[in-house]
């Protein structure tokens, strides 16, 4: 792999990536969330568009601009997210790059929570589905099902475990630890983890990464094929 070797071609097939980060509601105007700026996922629908994919990019709120050539579905929650993924199946590959709120709120207050002699509420959370392991297990399950794993620790052990946890094929490793300052940063290390074992890749750039991706996608259609 080579950064400035031409893209390999895709034409024909679809992909279904996930974005950014999920809002989770408290209220009508307050929520929870996380520190996702969506450049990897953003990048990885990018490059994979730029191979001749149709991709349709279910994707949080970012700052990231809404990327040309391609089907965007914007979403607030993981509940939204796993809707706008299953009507989209469909699909060749699924990139699981959000960072899907683990946890909502069991129950949004309709109205605009009220400071009250009460003090504080206490917010009762619940747990979100999970996107990755549902298109694992889909009757429409996509050939290519990837997702991320963001760690702080013992980073290649958890990315294993997460895959064989999760029922899909890649995990691209993601060590996310405060001191790393990839998390919303432009830059990654990440480690491409599948059934044959642990490939390292170099730090890079979050778009270098999603073409690295991209030729991994190909490559990995065109050894189907022979
Ligand atoms: N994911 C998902 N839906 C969720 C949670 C995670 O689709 N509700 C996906 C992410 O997009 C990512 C992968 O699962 O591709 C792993 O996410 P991660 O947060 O690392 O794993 P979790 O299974 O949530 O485990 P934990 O946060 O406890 O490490
Ligand atoms: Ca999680």
């Amino acid at each position: 792999f080579h950064q400035h070797q031409p893209l390999p071609s895709l034409v024909g097939k679809h992909a279904i990536v996930t974005s950014g980060p999920t809002h989770e509601p408290i209220d009508p105007v307050r929520y929870i969330a996380n520190r996702s700026s969506g450049k990897q996922g953003h990048a990885i629908a990018a490059a994979l568009a730029a191979a001749g994919m149709r991709v349709t990019l279910v994707s949080g709120p970012t700052q990231e601009p809404v990327p040309a050539g391609m089907d965007f579905k914007p979403i607030e929650s993981a509940q939204q997210m796993l809707a706008a993924v299953d009507a989209a199946l469909p699909a060749d590959v699924f990139v699981g790059a959000a960072a899907v709120a683990d946890w909502r709120v069991a129950s949004a207050a309709d109205q605009k929570l009220k400071k009250g002699a009460d003090g504080p509420p206490a917010l009762v959370l619940t747990e979100n589905p999970d996107i990755l392991r549902t298109v694992s297990q889909h009757p429409k399950r996509p050939a290519l099902v990837i997702g991320f794993a963001a760690e702080t620790e013992k980073v290649l052990e958890h990315a294993a475990a997460k895959r064989v946890r999760k029922g899909c094929d890649w995990i691209l490793a993601n060590d996310v630890s405060p001191e790393t300052g990839t998390f919303g940063g432009t830059h990654s290390r990440l480690f491409l983890v599948t059934a044959a074992g642990v490939t390292p890749w170099p730090h890079s750039a979050k778009t270098d990464a999603a073409r690295r991706l991209t030729h991994a996608v190909a490559e990995y259609f065109s050894t189907m094929r022979d």
